[in-house]
């Protein structure tokens, strides 16, 4: 937009407004664990002092007399608004100040951080040496010993300067202002806290004579002749080893030898060694061929398919400022629970997480640090991705990535960014990278014309779009000749299945389409983990804040926290069903036959890691198990296998096998026995001879009606006790607290239940009771369960019928009126003792499960406290169900208690505060402990849980339609 004429001239722009990237660093270079030149870790505790805005402070600090000692400490890294400095604030994609590209705001909090230090006694007295930061947000400038050094922006990207000219061996002074906004921040818009600080490593690095100034190593395998060529790009005159393959070459030079392939699923690294003059850095190889042949993605001449994560950085203490064991835990959970592929949503990760993947085995497309999705609001008026004057940014972005890199194999593609809208920028971006690095894809999800990328990527596609661009018959671009290029690429799901709260559902249809459509190459579940900050209350309760928790005018609440994983790194129930969802093994088969069949879906390793066995259970008690023999199938072979014969027994019940794959030995990243991959394969049932009980007959006194075990209030024909257990009586319940993919995301186009629901008033509905009457052997009490304001009901009637220790309720539902959407529940809710606090049941677990979320939960026997069924989701929302139960009870310590089971199986779910109460909590510890009551779910059906929070909602096929129901349940007591 231009100014109008009597508008002042802009003011000269102050450096951290300037788009440049900033100056004084040197060229970027590969990163490297560790070289036999000296190093120095300024890491530790520095001094701090925080100003509101970034000129109010002159600066006087960085001189080398100036007296700090009054200053508060810091950890560095670290991030001080979570170290008692100012706070944190999370946006979406909002900026969080006013969009008038490049200029910042005058409240930019500015933290000058000061370190003095001594140089080790045995740092060589001469050479180059350089400092290097890893990652500072969002703008530096730096002093050394009062010389100023230069400026620098891109937070999560290295940068260095030349400083040995300036060190002295004691009482170097080492002076760092970092500005939270800076005109970077208009390029680091990613969906995520704002935490400025210098919040990854600060290293002084020893450059002696004849140092290796950049290494570029280029190792590729030839699937057809299972060699690898080698060649490495570093300074002339140097030499590189690698022992285990007997090779000596030069720099520059070219060397070719039978090789074992590097791949995420056989991560084998080659130990090398570069030398040059005055320094020798330690390699690890790892041979492996990236491409797009035939229209798809392959590694070593072979499909793969991505079995991925997104990951940011995050510690619910550290922020970004992550600690190796916490990158290492990362990368083992990861692995643990089948993935084998991560997105570095959206910046490079600290450069050791990249060294992990190589070691442990993951597939990284590594993003750059760029995202502009703020200008979306302002009709992407002024996007610096379509600006030339941004473009020397953009470039140094991608080059300080690609450079930092470029020895991973683990890393095969590079992606431009995320949600920057299009533009001449990124065009660049991707024509220097591939110059660059010719051997690695080009990824960027934002265009949908794919002018830029090798892919073609996209984020919370719903299920049937993905079916039809795997069939290749997706709706067709205006420009053709783009259109035909795209329709030659492969697809990615670079985000999908957004696992907010309760979910992600619908993840097995997704698997089904990427296993089907060998176009469709898998994807990056949306996300690794919640960005939840851990706090205390008052009282000293653990929980964790989200968005509008430090006071920020604008924020966007708990979208924050989407991942796989709870802030304190606990697999949430989405892992757990992604891990099955996407087992590298499936066993399948015919229990009744005593066959089944053993895909290896791996794209690369045999099954000879594996150990397999198998059990034979009868209502989940095991009766035999035993060592199964498989054959070690390569990738992609399958065999179709005898089981035992069943063991001979009088035992009636539900019989099945369980099918197990577990890992054979150690590996880098489980131990011997961890589970891959399972199977329940049903046999043939036996029933139990039937048991003629006589039926016990309703009996009425003293307003009460006694039933059996049971007692009723005559007048409401609500079952006040079962035996000495008072009940708060069973009654209809179709209400949950909304999860996050309930409620959906205000920008969706679809219906959005959560709300329709709430306004509906499905949350307060009335009972009335029309009836309760008795025969010689039934109670029945009919009622209209219905809300407020709306001619909408459900009809119910309660059958009750006994024998003289069993109660069974009959419940059948007739809606009336026109119900166009889907209920939350249906089912029964009763209170029973709080002392009934331990929970045993026959069905499935051991976690939750919904109808869409329910490939994890395996048909076993499972004991666990009430307390412990609870899914502590940072927002708390409906959790806690257990899939296709036959029977739970529920139990006080001294065996006292009530079992129910279900005519059919039903969805069991336990807590001791009610739905209203869950709805109510903003945070974990709102939930308080109702003194007297748990509160017991007994479900028919449940609605399916989605991933509308940002992607699709339920399938259809896991809609909870309002239609004529029945199902009953047995009460016994216990103890
Ligand atoms: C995507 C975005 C992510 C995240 C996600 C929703 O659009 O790329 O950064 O915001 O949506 O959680």
């Amino acid at each position: 937009m231009s100014r109008s004429p009597d508008q002042q001239p802009a003011p000269a722009l102050r450096y951290y407004e300037d788009v440049s990237p900033g100056g004084g660093t040197l060229p970027p270079r590969a990163w490297h664990a560790a070289s036999s030149a000296p190093r120095l870790s300024l890491n530790g505790i520095w001094r701090f002092r925080l100003a509101p805005s970034a000129d109010a402070e002159d600066d006087s600090f960085a001189r080398p007399g100036y007296d700090a000692s009054g200053w508060d400490e810091l950890a560095v890294p670290g991030h001080w608004v979570l170290q008692g400095h100012g706070s944190p604030a999370y946006t979406n994609t909002g900026y969080p100040f006013p969009v008038d590209p490049p200029r910042t705001p005058d409240e930019n909090p500015t933290g000058d951080h000061r370190r003095v230090f001594d140089l080790p006694v045995d740092w060589p007295a001469a050479g180059a040496a350089t400092l290097r930061f890893e990652g500072v947000e969002s703008c530096a400038r730096v002093w050394l010993n009062g010389t100023e050094l230069g400026t620098f922006q891109g937070s999560r990207l290295p940068h260095e300067f030349a400083v040995g000219h300036l060190l002295r061996p004691r009482g170097n002074v080492l002076a760092v202002r970092v500005h939270q906004w800076s005109a970077g921040s208009y390029l680091e818009d990613q969906d995520q806290w704002w935490l400025p600080g210098i919040f990854r490593d600060v290293t002084v690095e020893h450059r002696p004579e004849g140092a290796v100034r950049d290494v570029f190593v280029h190792a590729s395998y030839d699937h057809t002749t299972g060699t690898g060529t080698l060649r490495v790009d570093a300074e002339p005159g140097g030499r590189v080893s690698v022992p285990e393959l007997g090779l000596e070459l030069a720099t520059g030079e070219r060397a070719t030898a039978p090789v074992e392939p590097w791949t995420a699923e056989t991560p084998r690294l080659y130990a090398a060694e570069l030398t040059t003059a005055g320094e020798r850095v330690p390699l690890r190889l790892g041979f492996r061929t990236v491409a797009v042949e035939g229209g798809l993605l392959t590694v070593n001449g072979r499909r793969v398919l991505l079995r991925g994560v997104n990951r940011h950085e995050f510690h619910p203490e550290r922020g970004r400022a992550l600690d190796p064991e916490t990158m290492r835990r990362d990368v083992e959970l990861m692995k643990q629970h089948n993935i084998n592929a991560v997105r570095t949503s959206h910046y490079p990760p600290h450069p050791a997480f990249l060294d992990l993947c190589d070691e442990l085995g993951l597939w990284v497309i590594d993003e750059c640090d760029l995202e502009t999705h703020g200008f979306h609001a302002v009709g992407w008026r002024g996007n610096p991705v379509d600006d030339d004057r941004w473009t020397p940014a953009l470039l140094d972005r991608a080059a300080r990535m690609v450079e930092r890199d470029k020895n991973h194999p683990s890393v095969i593609m590079w992606s431009l960014g995320n949600e920057c809208g299009t533009g001449r920028g990124l065009t660049a971006m991707a024509r220097w990278i591939r110059e660059r690095d010719p051997d690695r894809l080009v990824h960027y999800e934002g265009d949908l014309s794919c002018r830029d990328t090798d892919v073609y990527s996209r984020m919370y596609a719903p299920h049937e779009e993905v079916e039809r661009i795997g069939r290749r018959a997706e709706t067709p671009l205006l420009d053709r000749e783009l259109g035909e290029r795209r329709d030659r690429l492969p697809f990615i799901l670079c985000e999908y299945a957004h696992a907010m709260g309760n979910g992600p559902g619908g993840l097995t249809e997704y698997q089904r389409l990427f296993e089907t459509h060998e176009r469709c190459q898998g994807g990056f579940v949306w996300e690794w983990i919640d960005h939840g900050l851990a706090r205390r209350t008052p009282d000293g309760r653990r929980y964790f804040a989200y968005g509008g928790d430090f006071g920020e005018e604008l924020h966007d609440g708990n979208f924050v926290c989407d991942g796989l994983l709870f802030p304190d790194r606990t697999p949430s129930p989405g892992l757990v069903e992604y891990k099955k969802v996407i087992e590298p093994v499936l066993i399948e088969g015919d229990g009744a036959a005593g066959t089944a069949r053993v895909v290896n879906r791996h794209d690369f390793a045999d099954l000879s890691g594996l150990a397999f066995t198998w059990s034979y259970e009868v209502d989940g008690e095991t009766l035999a198990a035993g060592e199964w023999e498989v054959p070690p199938l390569s990738a992609g072979a399958a065999a179709d296998l005898k089981l035992p014969d069943p063991p001979v027994t009088e035992r009636t019940g539900e019989a099945q096998w369980t099918l197990r794959a577990r890992l054979a030995s150690d590996t880098a990243w489980a131990a011997a026995g961890h589970e891959v991959a399972w199977a329940r394969l049903p046999a043939p049932n036996r029933p139990p001879a039937p048991v003629i009980a006589a039926a016990a007959a309703p009996r009425r006194a003293d307003g009460r009606i006694t039933l059996g075990p049971g007692a009723f209030d005559a007048a409401t024909g609500a079952l006040t006790a079962l035996g000495d257990l008072p009940v708060t009586g069973p009654r209809l319940d179709v209400w949950r607290a909304p999860t996050d993919n309930d409620n959906g995301a205000p920008w969706q186009p679809e219906e959005r239940y959560g709300p329709i629901w709430r306004g509906l008033g499905l949350h307060r509905m009335r009972h009335r009771v029309d009836a309760v009457e008795t025969t010689d052997t039934t109670l029945t009490v009919r009622s209209r369960v219905a809300p407020a304001a709306t001619d909408l009901a459900l009809a119910v009637r309660y059958r009750w019928t006994a024998t003289a220790d069993r109660l069974r309720l009959a419940v059948s539902v007739v809606p009336e009126g026109d119900w166009s959407c889907p209920l939350p529940r249906l089912g029964v809710r009763l209170g029973v003792p709080a002392s009934c606090g331990h929970a045993r049941w026959y069905g499935g677990g051991p976690g939750e499960a919904y109808p869409d979320t329910r490939a994890a939960a395996r048909v076993a026997r499972w004991e666990l406290s009430v307390d412990a069924m609870q899914t502590p989701y940072v927002r708390p929302q409906e959790n806690g169900a257990r899939a296709d139960v036959r029977w739970a009870e529920l139990t006080e310590p001294s065996g006292r208690g009530l079992r129910i089971e279900g005519q059919p199986v039903f969805w069991f779910t336990a807590r001791r505060w009610t739905s209203e109460r869950l709805e109510a909590a903003e945070h974990t510890p709102d939930l308080l402990p109702s003194p007297d009551t748990v509160w017991v779910n007994l479900d028919h059906g449940q609605h399916g849980i989605g991933s509308q929070s940002c992607g699709p909602g339920v399938l259809p096929e896991y809609r909870l339609e309002a239609a004529p129901a029945e199902f009953s349940f047995t009460f016994s007591t216990l103890g």
